[in-house]
């Protein structure tokens, strides 16, 4: 039997962590015919929380308040709407969901069920919530925009953060060549998920380290981005999930440029929860927290320092 009420964490006004609130006998979302109604046991943070949170992507979506903020999840299907024919109650399954609604910062939550696949067996919940919103970046940018094929190289930014340390093994599964920047305490790992070439930007300028790369992952923009167009060879393409690159650059250049802003996909999750179940993909955790110390979470998070993936645990 699903309650009437749960637990959810939710902001009713824009501004800093303090405005996250834990709270008992939030109603349960309401499930519509392509709906599955999850109950969450675990949901990973990303920056896109916190952005959301301060009110910064205010222009480009459209919430109402209040809101739970949180879209990443995994859990288990505890009711099936009558148009959602892929699943059935019991279901272990993880997604991106629609970022236009409620997340997953709750006990439970509706997903479209065209946008959750099945969780991968060889992954708890946790490890599970820490895969959707980056897998499916990393899969965006690499695969279905860069086209990203074996032999060919590419620089993965911020190669220790979610979406990056998803992104370096996305590439060698790929047979890419992989030259990855994070800074020196990430070496270790860094190496560990594949990359080929290792560059310490605290101490070295990569472009001074990296050349005739065929696809730049952009996971920082500003500088970062400014510097990446003279690694890139004719023809490259520079691929950015934090700003527009500006298309007179890439003109003047002789590149290619493209912005992905990740779309919710349960097809491309089943593919990557094939690659989980291989081995050849698996992610990083940085930290577990329980859900009322969302607020902790959100402060690491904007810290810009995580090492892979910060999950807050909403049930056993
Ligand atoms: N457009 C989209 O659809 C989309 C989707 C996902 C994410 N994003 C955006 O992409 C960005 C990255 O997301 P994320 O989840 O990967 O963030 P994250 O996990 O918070 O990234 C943290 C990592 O960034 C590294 N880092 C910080 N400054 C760096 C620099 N100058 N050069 C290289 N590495 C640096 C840190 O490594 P060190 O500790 O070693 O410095 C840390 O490991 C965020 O802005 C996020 O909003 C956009």
């Amino acid at each position: 039997m699903t309650p009437a009420t749960m637990q959810a964490v939710r902001i009713h006004a824009y501004g800093g962590p303090e405005i996250l609130h834990h709270e008992e006998n939030v109603p349960l979302p309401s499930l519509k015919p392509d709906d599955l109604l999850v109950r969450v046991r675990a949901a990973a943070v990303n920056p896109v929380d916190w952005k959301i949170r301060e009110g910064r992507l205010q222009n480009v979506l459209h919430h109402t308040l209040p809101l739970t903020l949180g879209w990443d999840v995994s859990g288990e299907v505890v009711e099936v709407g009558p148009e959602a024919h892929a699943f059935t109650m019991g279901d272990a399954v993880y997604a991106r969901p629609d970022i236009e609604r409620d997340g997953a910062y709750a006990e439970y939550i509706t997903v479209k069920a065209s946008e959750a696949a099945r969780k991968p067996t060889t992954l708890d919940h946790v490890h599970a919530a820490a895969v959707p919103l980056t897998a499916l970046t990393a899969w965006q940018s690499l695969v279905t925009t860069a086209q990203l094929k074996a032999g060919q190289t590419v620089l993965i930014h911020a190669a220790a953060g979610g979406v990056g340390s998803l992104a370096v093994q996305l590439a060698k599964a790929l047979g890419a060549r992989v030259i990855a920047t994070a800074s020196a305490v990430n070496t270790g790992l860094v190496t560990h998920l594949g990359a080929d070439q290792f560059i310490d930007y605290t101490q070295t300028r990569f472009e001074e380290a990296a050349k005739d790369v065929d696809v730049v992952l952009d996971t920082c923009g500003g500088d970062t981005q400014a510097r990446s167009w003279s690694v890139l060879k004719p023809g490259g393409i520079l691929v950015s999930v934090v700003d527009p690159p500006p298309e007179a650059m890439a003109v003047e250049r002789g590149v290619r440029s493209a912005f992905v802003f990740i779309q919710p996909s349960g097809e491309q999750l089943t593919t990557i929860t094939q690659l989980i179940d291989e081995s050849r993909m698996k992610p990083i955790i940085h930290t577990v927290l329980p859900l009322r110390e969302a607020r902790q979470a959100h402060v690491i998070s904007q810290g810009g320092h995580a090492r892979g993936k910060i999950v807050l645990r909403v049930a056993d």
